[in-house]
């Protein structure tokens, strides 16, 4: 098999829109058998399936009537031409993608995981330079998108801030980004600006990625959150269509939400339930364009009332940075999310994510430490989702998705078996 076991499955199920124990029985093995199949190569627990059992499987997901209508939905092509904007590769918005071309950039970040988790390097980004354009605050964004770089074998410059750019003298961004052009192969730019960074692209021909612009929209981070999602509930044996996804925060500036519940609006059948202090509502632009498919948008200024059955909470930080005339005085207490609310609402399987950062200050009201040590809580396991999602981001946006599998070689140095004191099995980075 040219791809790892794990990658074949969540492949073949993702792809047949099946859950684990429906995919189980349809293929007739046990559940339990399947689970350990699923694990990373090299866990304890990770069992080799049987050669009959993936010939079965690469049969059917050849020959299905789902995966034909798949096919038949004209989503064929390279997936850099299929989410280019007009004729260029870049990623601007969630609206450049179709349910299909998500699916097959998490394809090619399940490829990418033995790089993100240190088992594996390549180099077929070798010669190419990344700049790091970020005029705002930022840490993982900035951080990942060059560690993803890095990670497949190229370099990065990094301008941070707008002190300390030649904007503050009053070059506008045609200018930045026709100069940069002749310096890097990609640009990664974060902006206060909203549709600052679409104008950055329009002067360049090489690939832009928007890190963020203004409250806007934030595309990579809705790609690997839906991308953890999708993870987690294939580990809970849940489908997204149909699921219940309550968003709770500061929903009228929060990027990251715009562009989540666009994208997750691709799906059928999804209950939305946004929760958001009064004044802090989702703008109705979007609350528009994420009304299609059979998804219902319920919108509540309670947090008791919007939790209950969630499949997924998540939660944002107010963006007072953004605030114009907005007061905080709706972001009461009651929108800190804790164990105990948590506990009462949902149920044990419920995930709970954020974008991060958390205001972990005692009177922030944001997502609550005390979850910690909960294994619901999602948000390390949705920042580690950043690398894969990115570099494959890159691989797509710079045309090498095809070279990487074979690019593979074995790391050289050690490294912990998980990343984090508090990681289990189930983060899948073992
Ligand atoms: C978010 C952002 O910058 O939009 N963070 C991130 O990129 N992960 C969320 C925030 O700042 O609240």
């Amino acid at each position: 098999m040219s791809i790892s076991q794990q990658a074949f499955l969540r492949d073949a199920m993702r792809r047949m829109n099946l859950t684990r124990d429906v995919f189980a029985s349809r293929i007739g093995v046990k559940r339990r058998a399947l689970d350990t199949w699923l694990l990373p190569e090299g866990s304890q627990e990770y069992r080799a399936m049987p050669e009959v059992v993936e010939r079965f499987v690469s049969e059917i997901t050849q020959n299905t009537a789902l995966l034909e209508k798949y096919t038949q939905s004209g989503q064929s092509g390279a997936l850099r031409d299929r989410i280019s904007v007009e004729g260029r590769p870049q990623l601007l918005s969630v609206d450049q993608f179709t349910r299909e071309a998500a699916e097959d950039l998490f394809r090619i970040a399940d490829m990418m995981q033995p790089i993100a988790r240190r088992q594996k390097v390549s180099r077929v980004l070798e010669g190419a330079v990344l700049g790091n354009l970020f005029f705002e605050a930022s840490t993982r964004t900035r951080v990942s998108f060059g560690a993803a770089f890095c990670r497949l074998g190229g370099s990065v410059c990094d301008t941070t801030g707008f002190t300390f750019s030649s904007m503050a003298k009053g070059e506008s961004i045609y200018d930045t980004s026709r100069v940069l052009s002749g310096y890097v192969d990609a640009m990664v730019i974060r902006h206060p600006e909203q549709g600052s960074v679409a104008e950055f692209a329009r002067a360049t021909n090489i690939p832009v990625v928007n890190g963020g612009d203004g409250p806007g929209e934030h595309p990579s981070q809705a790609l690997l959150d839906l991308y953890t999602i999708l993870t987690e509930f294939s580990r809970l044996g849940k489908l997204l269509d149909g699921a219940h996804i309550a968003m709770v925060g500061d929903l009228k500036y929060g990027r990251t939400v715009h562009s989540l519940i666009k994208l997750m609006a691709a799906y059928r059948g999804i209950k939305f339930t946004l929760i958001s202090p009064k004044g802090l509502e989702m703008p109705s632009y979007i609350i528009e364009q994420a009304s299609r498919n059979d998804n219902v948008i319920v919108s509540t200024n309670s947090m008791s009332e919007g939790l209950r059955g969630a499949d997924v909470i998540y939660a944002t930080r107010v963006q007072k940075e953004r605030f114009a005339n907005e007061e905080q005085e709706g972001y009461t207490p009651d929108f800190q999310i804790n164990r105990a609310m948590i506990d009462a609402h949902c149920g044990p399987d419920t995930i709970v994510m954020h974008p991060l950062p958390r205001d972990s200050r005692p009177d922030a009201n944001d997502l609550s430490i005390d979850l910690n040590h909960d294994p619901r809580l999602a948000i390390f396991r949705q920042t580690d989702n950043g690398i894969p999602i990115r570099m494959a981001i890159f691989a797509v946006l710079l045309g090498v998705e095809s070279l990487v599998q074979h690019s593979m070689r074995d790391v050289t140095w050690q490294h912990p078996s998980h990343v984090g004191p508090d990681d289990s099995s189930f983060h899948g980075l073992d």
